[in-house]
C-alpha cells in the first residue's frame, strides 16, 4: 500500500502520464514527422470537417503505412482526435503544434538541438562535459559553436533564444531608456538584438557589446546592416578565463538569458568581476527566467527541461536557476540587490544590483 494513488482515476491518470514520458522519445518524433510533412497542417485547414486516412493520403507524401503510423502517434500523444467514421481532426494539444509560436520554437530547439544530445545524459553527469555536443560540433562548448552549427540546428537553436529574449527586451528597452544611461555594457551580446533595440530607442546612449570573438563578428556585421554601429563598440572577452575582469565606466552592465550558461562557481566568479567593474550609482541588470518565478507551470516545466540542454549541449555546467539562489549568489559577489521584477516577456525576471561597496 501507500506508493500507488489509492483512487482509481488518479492512478489510470498517473499510468498515462508515465506511459506517455515512456513513450515519449517516439512521440515526440512522430509528432514532429506530423507537423515537418504537412500532416497538422491540412488537418488544421479542414478545421472541424476533418479527413479520413484515404483523403490524406490522396494529398501527402507518405505511404498508407507511414501515414497509418503517424496518425496513431498522433493520437497516443493527445494530438490528434478519430471519430467512429475514422475521420481525424486536430486536438486542442495539436493545434498548438501550428498556431502557437512558444510551442513551435520549442519543438524545433528539442529536435534540431537536444534530441540526439539527450542519449548522451549520463556521460554529461559522469564528466562535467556537454558529451552531447559531438553530435553537433567538435567545439569545447555550444558558445564557441555557435556561429559554425549545422542547419537545422543553427536555426532552431537562435530562434530558440531569440523567442524569449526578445519579448523580454520589448519590456525592459522602454524600463532601461527612461533610466537615460549614457554608457552601457551588454555582457553576452550575442547577435546583438538587444543593443540594436536600445540604440534605435535612444538616440544619446552608447553600448559596449561583450562576447566570445566569433560572435561578436556576427553581432557586428548586424549593428553595421542596421546603420547603428556608431554608437557601439565592441569588446572581445572569454567569461570563463581566470583572470576575468570587466571593463569599467558603465552606468548600466547588462546581463541577459547570461549567468544560466554558467555553473555557479562561474556566475560567482562573473557577478564578483561585475560588482568590481560598477561605479558609484552604476547598476547590474540581470534578466533571466527562474523557475520558481513562473506563473504557468508550463513554464516550470520548460525551463526545468532547459537545463537538461545545458547538461547535455551548451556546457555540462549552466542551468536555469532559481531566483534564490541567484539572490544568493549576487550578495555573495558583493552586489546589493536593489529590486526584484517579475512576469516580463514570456516570464523573465530583472534583478537590479548595485556595488554593496
Ligand atoms: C543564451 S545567449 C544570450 C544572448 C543574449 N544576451 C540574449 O538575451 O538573447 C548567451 C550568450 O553568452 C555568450 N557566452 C557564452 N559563454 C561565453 C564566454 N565564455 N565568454 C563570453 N561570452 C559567452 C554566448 O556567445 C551568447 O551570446
Amino acid at each position: 500500500m501507500g506508493f500507488l494513488p489509492s483512487d482509481e482515476s488518479e492512478r489510470s491518470d498517473a499510468v498515462l502520464f508515465a506511459e506517455r514520458l515512456v513513450f515519449g522519445p517516439l512521440l515526440f518524433q512522430g509528432v514532429v514527422s506530423l507537423r515537418r510533412r504537412g500532416v497538422l497542417q491540412k488537418l488544421l485547414r479542414r478545421g472541424g470537417e476533418g479527413a479520413t486516412l484515404e483523403t490524406l493520403l490522396g494529398e501527402l507524401e507518405l505511404s498508407r503505412y507511414g501515414l497509418t503510423v503517424l496518425l496513431e502517434a498522433g493520437l497516443a500523444a493527445g494530438v490528434l482526435q478519430v471519430d467512429d467514421e475514422g475521420v481525424y481532426r486536430l486536438a486542442r494539444v495539436g493545434l498548438l503544434f501550428e498556431r502557437d509560436p512558444m510551442t513551435i520554437a520549442n519543438l524545433d530547439f528539442v529536435a534540431d538541438v537536444c534530441y540526439r544530445a539527450a542519449a548522451h545524459l549520463d556521460a554529461s553527469l559522469d564528466s562535467g562535459e556537454a558529451r552531447g555536443l559531438r553530435e553537433l560540433s567538435d567545439e569545447e562548448n555550444v558558445y564557441q559553436a555557435l556561429s559554425t552549427l549545422p542547419e537545422p540546428a543553427k536555426t532552431s537553436w537562435f530562434a530558440f533564444d531569440h523567442f524569449y529574449s526578445d519579448r523580454a527586451f520589448k519590456d525592459l528597452v522602454p524600463r532601461l531608456s527612461a533610466r537615460a544611461p549614457k554608457q552601457v555594457l551588454d555582457v553576452g551580446a550575442n547577435t546583438g538584438r538587444f543593443a540594436c533595440a536600445l540604440l534605435a530607442a535612444d538616440e544619446r546612449v552608447r553600448v559596449t557589446l561583450a562576447d566570445l570573438p566569433n560572435q561578436l563578428a556576427v553581432a557586428r556585421r548586424e549593428l553595421e546592416e542596421r546603420g547603428l554601429s556608431a554608437r557601439a563598440h565592441f569588446h572581445p572577452i572569454d567569461l570563463l578565463s581566470p583572470e576575468l575582469s570587466l571593463p569599467e565606466g558603465f552606468d548600466v552592465i547588462w546581463m541577459s538569458q547570461l549567468l544560466c550558461c554558467f555553473g555557479e562557481e562561474d556566475v560567482l566568479r562573473i557577478l564578483r568581476a561585475a560588482a568590481r567593474a560598477l561605479g558609484p550609482g552604476g547598476e547590474l541588470w540581470i534578466v533571466d527566467t527562474f523557475w520558481d518565478r513562473q506563473k504557468q507551470r508550463a513554464a516550470a516545466v520548460t525551463l526545468m527541461g532547459t537545463s537538461l540542454y545545458f547538461t547535455t549541449v551548451a556546457n555540462g555546467r549552466g542551468r536555469m536557476y532559481d531566483s534564490a539562489t541567484m539572490l544568493r549568489l549576487a550578495q555573495e559577489a558583493g552586489l546589493s540587490v536593489k529590486s526584484v521584477e517579475d512576469s516580463l516577456g514570456l516570464g523573465h525576471s530583472c534583478i537590479v544590483c548595485g556595488s554593496a561597496r
